[in-house]
């Protein structure tokens, strides 16, 4: 059996993957053509904002609910092929381009996500971003929005794009917004800035942090981050690609595992990167060193910091 094979059949969570991103290749070129648009260049940017660039192009291309459809029907198949069972997908609604208001936007995607992961076996709940760089009464409206669908397939809200100049703390009421309806709180932070943010994530009391891997580099958030049992959720090929870290072979997963912080496993981009959540379980595996059992408790800790029903839980551990 084939490593990736193995980890195929490793039930898991999917904790860490943006809509949009999660686009299949052939589907990206079919779309491009039919818009009579140049396909974008894929896993090389030279900065952040042209990695964004690429991101906004993919929202563009969805600019039909048929197209939306589509995406959420393949993004379920592909999970149930990765052995995902429980699959958090985060997307923007208000730069959805084939609605015009975020509201319809996600009247849409929840009953088109929940329906595709009944038919393919895989539980999903939305994550709503907010995009950090879009000021606080965005971040206000966007918590509002997610508060709005609580109860309908939202189980958290997000925070995405550029941390350097735009720190997790100026999001604190919107967090306060969707804890009072009763969502998670799932920031990026640690990812483009260093540990402080991952220590202001966790002094707003976040459920799990996106990245967070910057915590590496202070023993002291490290240590806060395995006192609390925060789930850090892990993309290691984004981190490479957007010079987070500066190889696979030289990424502190390792590091934060051994310090005992949780960690999932999660691809972000994966059309983007060029690696889907298989893929990164077995790069941890084969360029990192990470050992078959410890990856299986990944994976177990994946589907323990999901947001996913008990049942759903139980069912898969
Ligand atoms: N949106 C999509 N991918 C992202 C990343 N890696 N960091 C911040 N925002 C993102
Ligand atoms: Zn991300």
């Amino acid at each position: 059996m084939t490593a990736r094979a193995r980890y195929a059949a490793l039930p898991k969570a999917h904790l860490h993957l943006h809509l949009e991103a999660a686009m299949r290749e052939d589907t990206l070129r079919q779309w491009c053509a039919e818009d009579g648009i140049a396909v974008p260049p894929l896993v090389h940017y030279p900065d952040f904002t042209q990695f964004l660039d690429a991101y906004g192009l993919l929202i563009g291309l969805l600019h039909t609910p048929e197209r939306v459809a589509r995406l959420l029907d393949e993004v379920m198949a592909d999970a149930a092929a990765q052995g995902v069972v429980a699959l958090e997908y985060a997307s923007i609604p208000e730069k959805s381009a084939a609605f015009d208001t975020a509201v319809e936007a996600l009247e849409f995607i929840l009953p088109t996500a929940a329906d595709a992961g009944r038919r393919h076996g895989v539980w999903n709940g939305a994550i709503v971003s907010i995009d950090r760089g879009a000021g606080p009464d965005h971040a206000r409206e966007a918590a509002r929005l997610a508060a709005r669908f609580a109860d309908q397939g939202v189980v958290a809200v997000g925070l995405v794009a550029d941390e350097r100049g735009n720190p997790v703390a100026a999001a604190a009421e919107a967090f306060r917004i969707a804890r009072e309806a009763g969502l998670g709180v799932v920031p990026h932070a640690g990812e483009l800035a260093g540990p402080e943010e991952v220590r202001a994530a966790l002094d707003l009391g976040v459920d799990r942090i996106q990245h967070g891997v910057q915590a590496a580099r202070d023993p002291a958030v490290l240590e806060l981050l395995a006192e609390r049992g925060t789930c850090l959720d892990v993309c290691p090929t984004s981190n490479v690609v957007l010079g987070v870290a500066p190889s696979l072979e030289e990424h502190p997963l390792p590091a934060l595992l051994d310090a005992g912080v949780r960690c999932s496993l999660g691809a972000d981009d994966p059309l983007l990167f060029g690696a889907d959540v298989v893929d990164e379980y077995v790069l941890a595996e084969e360029r990192m060193g990470i050992t078959p059992a410890r990856l299986t408790k990944v994976a177990r800790t994946s589907i323990e910091a999901s947001f996913a029903p008990a049942e759903v839980k139980r069912a898969a551990l």
